[in-house]
């Protein structure tokens, strides 16, 4: 695909991060080999099975392994031997008081330490916490390797367009070459690149990522207000995203936001604030406004079908915290589903992909659209599945035991509003 100096790379960490970032700097014409700590994951990936559902990815993967630039691995030192930039893509999960928990990252450069070669630069993807990149330069043992910071921006759905299009590409290192190096690797020489320090590179993936769980928050309780005054929000969003300063892009009002990465950032980077005594007082309002959100959700669905939801059945469309994507993780959908089955409803919900395996026995999963409806006081949409905006009301209305819709996606068609009995969508009345 390009002409461009090819590099050796090795990924740490098979998850969705890894593999992403593997399938497109393999793509590019860098060598990649990857690695994980599960060799089942590896044994699936040689058998061509992909452990994630991400749009285009399996093509990739296959593409870039026929090619010959992509290998997955067992073995570490085989994988980062001869690599001459180390992507680390393992999980920061949460700690009990909010923190990234770093044992996973200080692992894996550990083992790093031991295998790389000489003049190799260890490079951080994973979300990090402020000051991470000297705590990880501790653990590789090592004073002839570089320490790089290069955090992520790609969505679960869209992450390879994001990794073929960022909007920018962000390094952190004590070393500027480096990070000029490591920024090249995806050649992209029209995207702007802020090279920086390791501190500042981390910080803005905090940022990032917790500035748009803000403006979510926001915008969900602009939802909020203009049902209680008649107002649109999909109006008063379009009215006031149009200033440039604001921006439109972001700005759908829905049932909450979640995910595997913004209840985790917004919490890692609140606790962060609190250690170092400058507590941030936005964040803790975000995290406390989006709880609202869920809660709001719920209040509405026991105002349509109660009062009280003890004995009511709510049928539930989307299960994934967003479309596009298998995750349930942080999913809002369940989030609000918990408290509606701690309420006495029973739920039966489907989801296109996600699937919630045994750990969630309290909610019925069913297979298709029509057993959602089927018997329900009311269904709810908590997934913006494209698939749903081309469901009719005319087979599926009659199906249910009371004609109740409420869409908190607002991706239901104008024809449930005159068919329902009741149908209701957020942030309009
Ligand atoms: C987020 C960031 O957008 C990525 O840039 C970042 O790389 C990634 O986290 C990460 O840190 O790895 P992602 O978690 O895949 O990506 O999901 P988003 O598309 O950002 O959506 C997050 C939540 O916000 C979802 O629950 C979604 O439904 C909600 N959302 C998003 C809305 O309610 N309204 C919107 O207009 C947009």
């Amino acid at each position: 695909m390009s002409s461009i100096k090819s590099s050796n790379v090795a990924i740490v960490g098979a998850g969705y991060v890894g593999l992403c970032t593997a399938a497109g700097l393999a793509s590019l014409g860098h060598r990649v080999t990857c690695y994980d700590i599960l060799p089942e994951k590896i044994d699936g990936l040689n058998a061509n099975v992909i452990p994630i559902f991400e749009e285009g990815l399996d093509e990739r993967i296959s593409q870039s392994v026929f090619e010959g630039n992509l290998k997955f691995h067992h073995d570490l030192d085989l994988a980062v031997a001869n690599a001459d930039f180390i992507f680390l893509c393992v999980p920061t999960p949460q700690n009990a008081d909010g923190a990234a928990d770093l044992t996973f990252v200080l692992n894996a450069a550990e083992s790093v330490g031991l295998f790389a070669k000489a003049g190799a630069t260890l490079v951080t993807k994973s979300t990090v916490p402020v000051g991470a990149a000297h705590r990880i330069a501790q653990a590789l043992s090592r004073t002839d390797l570089h320490v790089a910071s290069n955090p992520e921006f790609l969505r679960e759905g869209t992450a390879m367009k994001d990794f073929y299009n960022p909007d920018r590409i962000v390094v952190g290192s004590d070393e500027i070459s480096v990070s000029r190096r490591v920024a090249e690797l995806y050649q992209l020489p029209d995207v702007p690149m802020v090279l920086t320090s390791p501190a500042s590179a981390e910080l803005i993936k905090y940022a990032a990522n917790s500035f748009l769980a803000m403006k979510l928050s926001f915008v969900n309780e602009l939802a909020a207000i203009s049902e209680l005054t008649g107002a649109n929000i999909h109006d008063v969003t379009a009215g006031f995203g149009l200033d440039k300063r604001i921006g439109s892009m972001f700005m759908t009002a829905g049932p909450g936001w979640g995910g595997s990465c913004f209840p985790k950032d917004v919490r890692a980077l609140l606790s962060i604030s609190e250690s170092i005594g400058a507590p941030s007082t936005l964040l803790e309002a975000a995290l406390q406004s989006n709880e609202a959100t869920f809660r709001r959700v719920v209040e509405r669905v026991d105002r349509i079908v109660g009062p009280g939801l003890e004995g009511s059945s709510i049928g539930v469309l989307g299960l994934s915290f967003k479309a596009g994507t298998d995750d349930v993780r942080d999913s809002p959908a369940l989030a609000i589903i918990e408290r509606l089955i701690d309420r006495g409803a029973s739920v039966k919900a489907f989801d296109p992909k996600a699937r919630l395996g045994s750990s969630s026995s309290r909610v019925i999963q069913v297979g298709s659209v029509a057993e959602v409806f089927s018997g329900a006081d009311l269904v709810l949409v908590l997934t913006e599945w494209p698939e749903f905006s081309e469901i009719t009301p005319e087979l599926l209305l009659p199906l249910m035991r009371r004609q109740n819709v409420f869409d908190t996606r607002g991706i239901l068609t104008d024809a449930w509003r005159t068919k329902s009995h009741r149908f209701e969508r957020i942030g309009s009345l």
